[in-house]
């Protein structure tokens, strides 16, 4: 059993104090009655809306994060500022954690959760997640790049990548698509190909796609549709 406006608050999407102000107002239903005192308490799966529109009362907070520059992809460190630092106090008390890593100068989409059993998921290398990137590099991509990428570019030190896709929009920009997850992985295949990468962006992560409404820094909690095709991938 867990208090109303701590349910409301841990989906991500308003404060305590936001929540409790709705629920004052007489905007919140539970099991189809409003309920006016935030203390009151419910079960996790009773039936929650703000007004009219149904909130899920999961203990699970999936967000959609817009990474800027400057911050690395972990809860904590001991010199570098976190992602988590970008979050509101109330969420940085749920346990979220960046499912997966962006470098400290990458950009885009990151998935936060604290949704241990689908972050694992979604990060084991057997069931691998494609993933998308906007590059741009110093240099000029072309067929023969494409062509390496498709093969499996041979790494520096010798590793073999799966084949990957290039698909060029531009002289020095690319949308790449990874089967795999290596450290420093787009750096590395770039680099090998005497074209260091400039700019890294995250498009996608599986099936999710970065909301390009969200500016860099910018989150926003995933919808319903969004955690179900995370959980049915
Ligand atoms: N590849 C990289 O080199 N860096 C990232 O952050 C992601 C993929």
């Amino acid at each position: 059993m867990e208090r109303l406006d701590k349910i409301l608050a841990n989906t991500g999407r308003w404060s305590r104090k936001e929540a409790a102000e709705l629920i004052r107002a007489g905007r919140v239903k539970a099991d189809g009655v409003v309920v006016t005192r935030r203390e009151e308490k419910f079960p996790a799966g009773a039936l929650f809306q703000v007004d009219g529109e149904t909130v899920s009362g999961d203990r699970y907070v999936y967000l959609m994060l817009n990474k800027p520059a400057g911050l690395v992809s972990a809860t904590e460190d001991p010199r570098e500022e976190t992602v988590l630092s970008l979050l509101p106090g109330h969420l940085r008390r749920v346990g979220l954690f960046p499912a997966g890593r962006l470098d400290k100068d990458t950009v885009g989409l990151l998935l936060l959760t604290n949704d241990g059993a689908l972050a694992h998921d979604l990060l084991a290398p057997k069931r691998h997640v494609d993933k998308t990137y906007l590059v741009r590099v110093d240099g000029v991509l072309d067929g023969e790049d494409e062509k390496a990428f498709r093969e499996g570019i041979t790494l520096a030190d010798g590793y073999v990548c799966l084949p990957a896709g290039l698909e060029r929009l531009g002289p020095s920009e690319a949308v790449v698509t990874l089967h795999e997850g290596k450290y420093h992985q787009i750096k590395r295949m770039c680099a090998a190909r005497g074209k260091p990468v400039v700019f890294l962006k995250r498009l996608t992560f599986g099936p999710l796609a970065l909301d390009e409404t969200l500016r860099e820094g910018e989150w926003r909690p995933l919808t319903e549709g969004e955690v179900k095709r995370l959980q049915q991938r």
